[in-house]
């Protein structure tokens, strides 16, 4: 529902609607034989509308409102309300938009619309949000949107969810496409019983032909963008900690809006032990978010805390029961993303922004430091050490 509603505005506010032969572009009929809906289509489409389980949105409504007006009456022939009768004002541009598109077409695009929400209304509402899209990424990420939310899916469960480089890549444009689409609220989340266990280690085992320091400068760039695209994301992104977390998927939890997670989950940065450094704007959020204190006892110690210690931290929201988790949080999500979605951008916006310039220093500042650390011999022993399955963290 919330994709063809924001499929719709999106084509509504781009200026699409000004034109009838653009029309079809939203996948609605203006000519050839489907042209012949006859008045009882119409009419039955008028009483079906009122039968629908969900609220399709103002945009829908805007849209509805228009076809009917130009089936009912033809093209608006009445004066343009002031700027001030905003309401009014919105529903005469919509029907204005409508041109010249004759009243058939119109009956048909009306009837069309109509069917397509009873359609969608009728789908099963299972725990996890509806999927009507998953976009071509490697098998490795899987994006989905529906009810409302845009869920990035880690998947790579046999390996933990730890982050290959192209995953990073796929996050990346993840990220870019969801700050864009139609969902109010966006999810990172994992398969399997981690939610991740950090940046795969093995990713700097196949050294470029600039051999290391063309590895560590690629990396820090990566690494830079990556954590950028959480700083800059404009709504509310939220995470969904299904499981233990390790390295940068605890600190990018300092840039999330709000961290539910479950009770098994575990929160682990061991920078020392591999020789590495915080990333994630982590040496700047963690000390802001737990005090400077428990912030080092995780950052400079390796201090791994439990969903419950996490949480009166104020690294995460809520924790839940494992076996009512997935439940309880998707129920919840679903309900906030029915929250007026403007109103919750521009609310980010203000908490964010006054951060911003601040939270782009730091990650500038932490990949270059890691640029170094990953040339460090106590970087590469312990990566080595990893590797070879010598020791475990
Ligand atoms: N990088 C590369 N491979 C990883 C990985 C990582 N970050 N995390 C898990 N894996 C792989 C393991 O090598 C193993 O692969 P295999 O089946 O081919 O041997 C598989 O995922 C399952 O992990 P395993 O270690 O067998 O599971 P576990 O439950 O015993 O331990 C972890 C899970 C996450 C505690 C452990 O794998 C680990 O410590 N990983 C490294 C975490 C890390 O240091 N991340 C970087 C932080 S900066």
């Amino acid at each position: 529902m919330a994709g063809f509603a924001g499929r719709l505005a999106r084509c509504w506010y781009s200026g699409f609607l000004r034109s009838p032969l653009q029309v079809p572009a939203l996948g609605l009929h203006v000519g050839g034989p489907a042209m012949q809906t006859s008045q009882k289509d119409f009419n039955n489409a008028v009483s079906q509308l009122k039968l629908l389980k969900e609220d399709p949105g103002n945009e829908v409504k805007l849209k509805l409102y228009a076809l009917y007006k130009q089936a009912t009456e033809g093209p608006c022939n009445v004066p343009k309300p002031g700027m001030l009768d905003f309401i009014n004002k919105t529903k005469w541009d919509a029907w204005n938009a409508l041109g010249s598109l004759s009243k058939e077409a119109a009956r048909q695009n009306y009837v069309d619309l109509v069917s397509k929400l009873s359609a969608s209304s009728e789908s099963p509402s299972p725990e996890a949000p509806a999927a009507d899209k998953k976009q071509p990424e490697s098998d490795s990420l899987v994006v989905t949107s529906g009810d409302g939310i845009t869920t990035i899916r880690l998947n790579r469960p046999t390996k933990k969810n730890a982050l290959t480089t192209q995953m990073y890549h796929d996050i990346i444009a993840a990220l870019q496409a969801a700050s864009k689409d139609e969902s109010p609220i966006t999810v990172l989340t994992g398969s399997g019983d981690y939610f991740c266990s950090g940046n795969d280690l093995t990713n700097f085992t196949s050294l470029p032909a600039g051999g290391p320091e063309e590895m560590a400068r690629s990396s820090a760039v990566l690494l830079r963008d990556f954590v950028n695209c959480f700083i800059d994301f404009p709504k509310p992104l939220v995470a969904v900690v299904n499981g233990p977390a390790v390295g940068i998927s605890v600190t990018i939890l300092g840039l999330f809006d709000v961290v539910y997670a479950t009770d098994r989950a575990t929160f682990h940065t061991p920078f020392s032990h591999l020789g590495q450094s915080p990333e994630g704007c982590s040496s700047y959020t963690f000390p802001k978010i737990m005090g400077s204190s428990k912030a080092a006892e995780m950052l400079l110690f390796g201090k791994k805390l439990t969903a419950q210690e996490a949480c009166a931290q104020g690294l995460v929201t809520e924790v839940f029961p494992d076996s009512t988790f997935q439940k309880e949080v998707w129920a919840r999500l679903k309900a906030y993303s029915k929250l007026p979605p403007n109103a919750m951008r521009i609310s980010k916006q203000i908490i964010r922004d006054r951060e911003k310039e601040k939270l782009h220093a730091v990650n500038a500042e932490e990949s270059n430091v890691l640029r170094e650390r990953w040339l460090s011999d106590e970087c590469m022993n312990a990566i080595a050490s990893f590797l070879s399955r010598k020791s475990k963290l």
